[in-house]
């Protein structure tokens, strides 16, 4: 996933776009409006988002065999968040 995004200039601006989308399409599937579970999403998106910004400059690659992130509703739960 990362890979496929790297790379490719994409501006910061793009990364809080991204994330108001993906919030008003929580809206759109009539997702429960459970402030915890809003709250769970956006920390969610707004950390993935900046992982993929990472590695948007251009030449930028991404290292192979990182392991899937995994996430719980507090957060980051592996790999350790440190
Ligand atoms: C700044 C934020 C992001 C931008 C501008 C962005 C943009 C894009 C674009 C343009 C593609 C199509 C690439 C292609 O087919 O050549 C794509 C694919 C994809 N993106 Fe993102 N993305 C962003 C963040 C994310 C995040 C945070 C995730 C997951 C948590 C994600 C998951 C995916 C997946 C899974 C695909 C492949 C979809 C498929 O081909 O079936 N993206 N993204």
């Amino acid at each position: 996933m990362l890979a496929i995004h790297a790379g490719q200039g994409a501006e910061e601006e793009l990364g809080a776009r991204f994330v108001t989308c993906f919030m008003q399409a929580a809206d759109d599937a009539h997702l429960p409006d459970d402030p915890a579970l809003r709250a769970s999403l956006r920390a969610y998106m707004e950390w993935a988002v900046r992982d993929v910004l990472r590695y948007s400059p251009r030449n930028s690659t991404v290292p192979s065999g990182a392991p899937t992130p995994h996430w719980s509703w507090g957060g980051l739960v592996r790999p350790d968040p440190g």
